[in-house]
């Protein structure tokens, strides 16, 4: 099984940046859940909400293409970057860093 390392970086200043391993061809999301790191997913991982929105600091090349729904869903959430992607959404097919937006304004997971 291939792996790629996922650095992740938070704006809350009291988490500290964290690397894991994502098998290829899973989303930030997932990989992300499976190491114990929380983000956000009200929807479930579904493309519905925009909670699960962090920013791509290095390696958006590494990452599969934003879908239209994607594309209209990531419209809808706060502070839109160039680098902004849905974590449930990307599939990671190499290395990247990943900022994760201050998540304490969300209510539930
Ligand atoms: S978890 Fe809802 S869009 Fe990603």
């Amino acid at each position: 099984m291939k792996t790629h390392e996922i650095e992740f970086i938070f704006q809350e200043s009291d988490k500290k940046p964290v690397t894991i391993k994502a098998v290829e061809g899973e989303s930030i999301l997932e990989a992300a859940l499976d190491a114990g790191i929380h983000i956000q997913h009200n929807c479930g991982g579904v493309c519905a909400c925009t909670t699960c929105h962090v920013y791509i600091e290095e390696g958006m090349e590494n990452l599969s293409e934003m879908s239209e729904k994607e594309q209209d869903r990531i419209d809808l959430a706060d502070n839109v970057k160039l680098e902004s992607r849905l974590a449930c959404q990307c599939e990671v097919y190499g290395r990247v860093k990943v900022l994760v937006p201050d998540q304490s304004v969300y209510l539930g997971h």
